[in-house]
Formats: C-alpha cells, structure tokens, sequence
C-alpha cells in the first residue's frame, strides 16, 4: 500500500497558516491559531470515519440517523512537545477521544530521535490512531514515533502535520507506505540544521513562548 498524502487547502486553514508563519505573531496568538486550524484538521482527518444507524425521535417523526460507530474509536497521539498545540484543537471537536503521548527529541548534532516517555491508552488495539505534529522535517522523529506506535497494535494510524518539508514527505513515505499522510503545506526544502524553509521557526517556542 503506497500513502495518500493530504494537503489541505482550504482557504480558512490557509490564511490562518500564513498568519502563524509571520515572524511578528505572538506567542498568544500562534496559539490560538494553531488551535482552530487543528480543529479543522480533524474535522477533514475524520472525513471517513464509519457511522451508523440508530432510530430516534425528533419532535415530529421517528427517523434512522447517523451517529459515529461505537466500535471504531479515536485515540490522539500527541508528539511533545508541540504535538501539544494540535492535539488541543483537535480535542475540542473529538471530546471523547483517548489521547497518548510520545516524547521524543531531537539530538541537535545528528538530527536523530531519541525517546524520553511513551504512555498510550490500554485499548489502543481497538482505536483508530491519529498522531499529531507540527513540523514534518527530516522524518525522522515521525518516522520514530509511528515506528513505536505501529507496536501497539492500532486499528489504523494516520500522521497530521502542519507544514512538511518535501524531504520529510518523501522519507516518511517510505518508511511508512502504509500511513496516510495530512499537511497544510509542503514547503521548498530544508536547511543544514534542519529547519523548514520558509517555515515558520522553531514551533515549540513559538507555541510556548520559550525562545
Ligand atoms: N521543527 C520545527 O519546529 N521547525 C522546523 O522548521 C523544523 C523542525
């Protein structure tokens, strides 16, 4: 099985992409942005989710209506840190999602991932998994991350980024062909210390005011 890679285009999401990129944009308001584009992006990551049938009374008839399969069941993986900006937004539309959270940071010389906490739901065999991070750069730490989820045994996994780098798209997708892919943007390229150009910086300190 070879990806789908998803960017999503939509107008609202768009703007309010370019708004975060903008160097001036504060830490309060970079929150708050990457907060409503998450909801967004759950709301196109969901697009498949099955529903089912159920008779119910409306104040004038009966009716069959859809409601979401009891049976296929969300867990939201945040990658920390900034996974924590996604994972927020996405909550707000998916409130009875399980959430996991992988730890994993970037060595700066070798740019390679190394794993400092990792706790996920007991049932995440019987969820559809959605792991979330702003920057797909290198891969490396998505690479690293599905590697260890893929462990768990989930029904499904999709990946969510805000911007990837057409590197990190292409390595990704190798190392994992199996793993839907959702961005915003892919940008022109990556630099020597691994930064998304034109980017948006460094997300964890834009979203954490850290920097
Ligand atoms: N991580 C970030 O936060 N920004 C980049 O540009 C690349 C990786």
């Amino acid at each position: 099985m070879t990806n789908q890679v998803t960017v999503i285009e939509h107008p609202l999401i768009q703007h309010k992409l370019t708004l975060m990129r903008k160097a001036e944009t504060s830490t309060k308001k970079f929150r708050n942005l990457l907060k409503e584009i998450s909801l967004l992006l759950a709301y196109e990551v969901t697009r498949d989710i099955p529903l089912k049938y159920e008779e119910i009374q409306t104040p004038l008839a009966t009716m069959n209506a859809p409601v979401l399969a009891p049976d296929k069941k969300l867990v939201l993986v945040s990658v920390m840190r900034a996974g924590q900006g996604i994972l927020d937004g996405m909550l707000e539309l998916l409130p009875s999602a399980r959430v996991g959270h992988i730890g994993l940071y970037r060595d700066p010389k070798t740019l390679i991932p190394v794993e400092y906490y990792f706790k996920v739901p007991h049932d995440v065999e019987q969820r559809e998994m959605i792991v979330v991070d702003p920057m797909l750069a290198t891969g490396n730490t998505a690479i690293a991350s599905v590697e260890r989820l893929k462990s768990t045994n989930p029904l499904s996994i999709k990946f969510v980024c805000l911007l990837a780098a057409p590197e990190g798209v292409k390595h990704f997708c190798e190392a994992h062909p199996d793993v839907p892919l959702y961005t915003t943007a892919i940008d022109e390229y990556l630099d020597e210390y691994g930064y998304i150009i034109p980017g948006m910086g460094d997300a964890g300190d834009r979203l954490f005011g850290t920097k």
